[in-house]
């Protein structure tokens, strides 16, 4: 066997969220948890690769419900998929309600990671060791989502080259629920 286990790479965060997180319903503020995440992300990158990080790309991020203030919000990483030189941070979050002890696993992200050399250009990472069948499972889809990225990213501006060379009349019509696809 070579490189770190996936376990071995896990770091874990924790504060108590207060009025400086909240937003206008009195619930916290979507970019205080993304910072969280992003903090989070930075420190499991470079604790497993030895090097200062940059954040490359967010996966998607879902809110699928609230998290309040006064909760404790626990924020887990670890290496999920590592390519030369970028790494996939898959973060966990967790509510507790301290009162009542109840906790909530509140969302999931992806988070790209790249290392950086003594240049500032990107380095390799080292070899991460999957041993357990759902790690491998995290690893292969780490892989599919890097390998969908690139093909999305195509369709996409496939589509916008479309739209800039329909018609008015064409764009109407997609507007009014035409599909598009
Ligand atoms: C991320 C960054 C270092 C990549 O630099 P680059 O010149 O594009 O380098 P490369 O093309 O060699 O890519 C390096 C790695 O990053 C990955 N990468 C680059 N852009 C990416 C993106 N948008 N999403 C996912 N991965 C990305 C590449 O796939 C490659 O991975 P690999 O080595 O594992 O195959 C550069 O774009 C950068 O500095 N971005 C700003 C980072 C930053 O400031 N973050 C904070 C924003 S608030």
């Amino acid at each position: 066997m070579s490189g770190t286990r996936v376990q071995e790479t896990s770091v874990e965060l924790a504060q108590i969220m207060t009025p400086n997180e909240g937003n206008f319903l009195g619930k916290v503020f979507g970019g205080a948890v993304l910072a969280m995440i992003d903090l989070c992300a930075s420190a499991t990158a470079q604790k497993f690769s030895g090097r200062l990080c940059v954040t490359a790309a967010f996966d998607r991020v879902d809110f699928r419900e609230p998290i309040e203030i006064g909760e404790l919000l626990t924020i887990r990483g670890h290496i999920s998929y590592t390519g030369r030189t970028s790494m996939d941070v898959t973060i966990n979050v967790f509510a507790t309600n301290l009162a009542n002890g109840e906790r909530r696993h509140t969302n999931t992200a992806r988070v790209t990671m790249v290392a950086l050399g003594d240049d500032g250009r990107p380095t390799p990472v080292p070899a991460l060791e999957c041993e357990a069948r759902e790690e491998k499972i995290g690893f292969l889809m780490g892989r599919l989502r890097r390998e969908l990225r690139a093909s999305r990213l195509a369709e996409l501006e496939k589509h916008e080259l479309r739209f800039d060379s329909a018609t008015d009349a064409e764009l109407s019509a997609w507007m009014a629920g035409a599909p598009i696809s």
